[in-house]
């Protein structure tokens, strides 16, 4: 298989759809419940923020630097914008059901912010859709594995073993042994001392026979 990005994005779908769950099943008569519906929502919109930024600054610049013409390109950044209006209105519902007073119409209310959240689900999920069919094919037509890898060199660079172990313990239920290897050989390949430190650590939640697949693979890199 070409070197693969979005990875990430098996723990973005689990994270959508565990707030879709999480407001489908709130009492929104029940202050602390809605309390905890704005808090798991602030931590989605941030960390969504955080990775639409991350691939305008680290994906699409690589295509306009080869002078890609796909439409696929400007499309995903018009959505990453669109994103962000999508984001500040679901912000506002919820904060509309804080401070209505009356319950019949907070109940009401709140069922309008399962429907909103829930089709934001939709064209979310629509997207990166569009991301890994559309752009990573681009991106691997334009370049070589080994110039793909790059890309990850300055996050790596810029990472602390703490964060690259917060960052696998985030994103590792959420795949399948081939995400998490591929994760471990780009930072043994761009930061090799920074790996020893990780592997200390992350080696103790993966499991033994996937633990000695890992150790077999990096020996032979
Ligand atoms: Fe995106
Ligand atoms: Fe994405």
């Amino acid at each position: 298989m070409r070197y693969q990005f979005y990875r990430e994005h098996k723990y973005v779908s689990s994270a959508l759809n565990d707030l879709e769950r999480l407001i489908a099943q709130t009492d929104f008569c029940d202050s602390a419940s809605l309390e905890g519906v704005k808090r798991s929502f602030e931590d989605l919109a941030e960390m969504l923020k955080g990775h639409a930024q991350y691939e305008n600054e680290r994906l699409h610049v690589l295509l306009n630097r080869k002078n890609s013409t796909i439409p696929a390109c400007r499309h995903v950044e018009e959505e990453h914008a669109a994103q962000d209006a999508q984001l500040s209105q679901i912000g506002e519902l919820i904060q509309g059901i804080s401070l209505e007073s009356d319950e019949e119409k907070k109940i009401e209310r709140g069922y309008q912010l399962y429907l909103a959240y829930r089709h934001f689900v939709a064209d979310n999920l629509a997207h990166l859709h569009e991301e890994e069919t559309q752009i990573l094919p681009e991106l691997q037509r334009l370049y070589s594995d080994s110039e793909l890898q790059q890309v990850e060199a300055g996050t790596y660079r810029e990472m602390t073993p703490d964060q690259m172990i917060a960052m696998m313990n985030i994103l590792f239920p959420h795949m399948n042994r081939q995400d998490r290897q591929a994760f471990l050989v780009d930072i043994l390949s761009l930061e090799p001392e920074k790996f020893e430190v990780v592997w200390q650590s992350i080696q103790f939640s993966i499991a033994e026979t996937e633990r000695l697949a890992i150790q077999r693979k990096m020996k032979n890199l």
